[in-house]
């Protein structure tokens, strides 16, 4: 039996497009279906590119979740990707997808996490803070931002003449190399 994935993401969507392309070459998982919380999302328009169903709920059905928990059980949503999401996972989706729910977080967690820790944001209090190291954070997630048990972590060299922008594009480099693979072995319980 195949498994279904859905991403969640709210923004530019480069994550979303590397797991999608992933997961095209494999006959045991795919992504289903894309969900946005922001109607500008560029990441909708990758979706639609890559021939991938998507949405786009209001702040309203996103606080309440029942229309976001419909959507998943139509699709038959096995396991949920979040890639850059910025809003809260509504309640009835935590409990309805026990430890079927990771997101990616750009910083070596606990460390530069929490509410307004997003993007770029991460990379400048990063190297504001004189960090050696940063890098990726993946984890489940519980009903606390940042919060949720690591699942696993990969670090890269903070350099002398870091901007938030060089520092940015070495940590993505790291999320399109893991992301996709520790999410198939979750998703096929290998790990
Ligand atoms: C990624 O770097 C991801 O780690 C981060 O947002 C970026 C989304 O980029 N997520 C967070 O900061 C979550 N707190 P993308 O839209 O190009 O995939």
């Amino acid at each position: 039996m195949g498994k279904n994935i859905a991403i969640f993401a709210s923004g530019n969507g480069t994550n979303a497009e590397n797991i999608i392309r992933y997961f095209q070459e494999n006959g045991e998982v795919r992504v289903k279906l894309v969900l946005s919380n922001r109607r500008s999302a560029f990441v909708l328009e990758r979706a639609a590119r890559l021939g991938v169903p998507s949405a786009c709920l209001t702040k309203e059905e996103w606080a309440d979740g029942r229309a976001v928990l419909a959507l998943m059980e139509e699709a038959e949503i096995d396991f949920i990707v979040l890639a850059g999401f910025l809003a809260r996972v509504p309640d009835c989706l935590l409990q309805a997808y026990p430890d079927k729910i990771v997101n990616i977080h750009p910083s070596l967690l606990p460390k530069f996490g929490g509410k307004g820790m997003y993007g770029e944001h991460v990379h400048e209090a990063v190297l504001a803070a004189g960090e050696q190291e940063s890098g990726i954070t993946i984890q489940y997630i519980n009903e606390h931002f940042d919060e949720g048990a690591i699942i696993c972590q990969q670090k890269c060299p903070v350099l002398p003449d870091d901007t938030p922008d060089t520092l940015a594009a070495r940590v993505h480099a790291l999320e399109y190399e893991y992301y996709p693979r520790v999410v198939e072995q979750l998703v096929l319980g290998q790990r």
